[in-house]
């Protein structure tokens, strides 16, 4: 018995010692490529800026990751962060839709569009494009939306519009407020990660 408590207890310290911890989320601080394979010679897709991923393991400078979303019958390629909300999280290339794993499928009522939710099983990417706080990556989407949509009027609410609305006005603010590409997807997923209908999601 006690060698049994022993035992689990060198057990659970061994795995908190480690830097992350299976099952652990972690954040895309810059859109980065995607592996199919520790090896990172055969790209599967990208990241985009905020997405969440799921740690699975880590091998040297390299998370193996899964990803949760939602995809859009017809348009497997893209999975988007939540069920009809367009917020980009992968794009795939063929093989990485191979990976990809259909968990449930749902009809929208508003729109009549059929979305799934996937699973992108696994994919690997380099940690310099991880952060376990989204919190410090939006620092820089924040500050380019107070200092720059500002000059002409008063910052607007980011609940001001749901996050499928917010890309439309941003291609025209972007250019008035002349961000870069760069820079306005920072602020557009800022916005649509905090917008009216995804505010309480965010983290
Ligand atoms: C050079 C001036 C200028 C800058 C910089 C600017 N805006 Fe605007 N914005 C306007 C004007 C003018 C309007 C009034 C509506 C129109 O003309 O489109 C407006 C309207 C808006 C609206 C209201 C749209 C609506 O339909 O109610 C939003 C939201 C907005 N801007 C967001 C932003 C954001 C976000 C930024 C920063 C990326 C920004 N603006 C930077 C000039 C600017």
């Amino acid at each position: 018995m006690n060698k049994f408590i022993l035992l689990t207890a060198s057990v659970s310290f061994a795995f908190m010692s480690i830097a992350f911890a299976k099952g652990d989320d972690m954040f895309v601080s810059s859109p980065s490529a995607i592996y199919a394979s520790n090896t990172h010679t055969k790209s599967i897709g990208m990241l985009d800026l905020g997405a969440k991923v799921n740690i699975m393991n880590k091998k040297g400078k390299w998370y193996k990751v899964k990803v949760y979303g939602w995809s859009q019958k017809g348009l497997p390629s893209v999975i988007y962060a939540f069920n009809g909300i367009r917020i980009k999280k992968a794009v795939l290339t063929k093989d990485g839709e191979k990976l990809t794993k259909i968990l449930k499928v749902a009809k929208d009522k508003e729109t009549g569009l059929t979305w799934k939710e996937v699973e992108l099983k696994t994919a690997w990417i380099n940690e310099k494009y991880l952060s376990k706080n989204m919190k410090k990556v939006w620092k820089r989407a924040i500050t380019l939306f107070h200092n720059r949509c500002t000059m002409c009027h008063a910052l607007p609410k980011s609940t001001k519009f749901t996050a499928n609305q917010w890309p439309s006005t941003l291609r025209v603010m972007s250019k008035r407020a002349a961000l870069n590409k760069q820079q306005t997807d920072f602020v557009s997923k800022f916005l649509q990660y905090h917008a009216k209908d995804t505010i309480k999601f965010a983290k």
